[in-house]
């Protein structure tokens, strides 16, 4: 990671921002060995030696940012009141308090982003964050051009008098009595995908999401995670 030597050591727990940038100004920091006076210096947390009075100082580990790919069976809550499998028993090898970025339900699986960035959670689950999400839903079915039509347009699900937002419906394979469809949508009503193909008549048999935006499940294996990438981290925090 990248950042001002002044945020590094604040994070390392020196000091403030500000009484950061009067120690750099000062001539009590180092990089690499060599002093460094001026505060927009930048360091790359993971490879450069900081040293202030002489003592080498560690910038807390940065937030963790996780994808995961979560299989079918298990709660996307922190805790089950049932006791059922939940994505942190995924984890036991990770010693930070992470939780999953919105929902999915017990019998879907695919992609959930993991993190501890509590603010980044929050923007990315907000309502008004219209990041898409793309999902492969197996239905009983091959829906007609008309019923489609009618799903991207936006539909009426739990009585609610707003329709759903305008989403996107490719017929990826047509199999004789049943079809896999790819699913795009922005919003994230409860068991939207699942009720929107109920609206067009078809029941979805299997459902998996295989992109948040930006950031693919590629192959992520099930019940296994990889790290974001400072891009894919990027790009998360540009859009909100
Ligand atoms: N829509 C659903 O119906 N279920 C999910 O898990 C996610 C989106």
């Amino acid at each position: 990671m990248i950042e001002r030597l002044q945020k590094y050591l604040a994070e390392a727990g020196v000091a403030s921002r500000r009484k950061s940038e009067e120690f750099i100004f000062s001539g009590r920091v180092s990089v690499n060995g060599d002093v460094v006076s001026e505060p927009g210096f930048k360091v790359d947390s993971e490879k450069d030696i900081v040293e202030f009075d002489g003592k080498r100082v560690f910038a807390e580990k940065e937030h963790i940012y996780i994808a995961f790919h979560k299989p079918e069976g298990c709660v996307t809550t922190v805790k089950d009141q049932f006791g059922r499998k939940t994505v942190l028993d995924y984890f036991g090898d990770i010693d930070r308090r992470i939780y999953p970025v919105g929902r999915l339900d017990y019998d879907t699986s695919g992609l959930i982003i993991m993190t501890d960035d509590g603010e980044l959670t929050y923007a990315l689950t907000h309502p008004k964050h219209n990041i898409d999400k793309v999902y492969i839903a197996k239905v009983d079915k091959i829906p007609a051009k008309e019923k489609i039509a009618e799903f991207e347009k936006g539909l009426i699900i739990d009585g609610y008098k707003t329709k759903t937002a305008p989403a996107k419906l490719t017929v990826v394979k047509k199999y004789k009595n049943s079809a896999s469809l790819e699913i795009v949508i922005h919003e994230g009503r409860n068991r939207q995908v699942r009720k929107m193909c109920g609206a067009i008549g078809c029941n979805v048999l299997k459902l998996k999401r295989i992109a948040v935006g930006n950031i693919e499940l590629g192959n992520i294996k099930k019940g296994e995670y990889r790290f974001l990438s400072e891009q894919e981290i990027l790009y998360l925090k540009n859009g909100i």
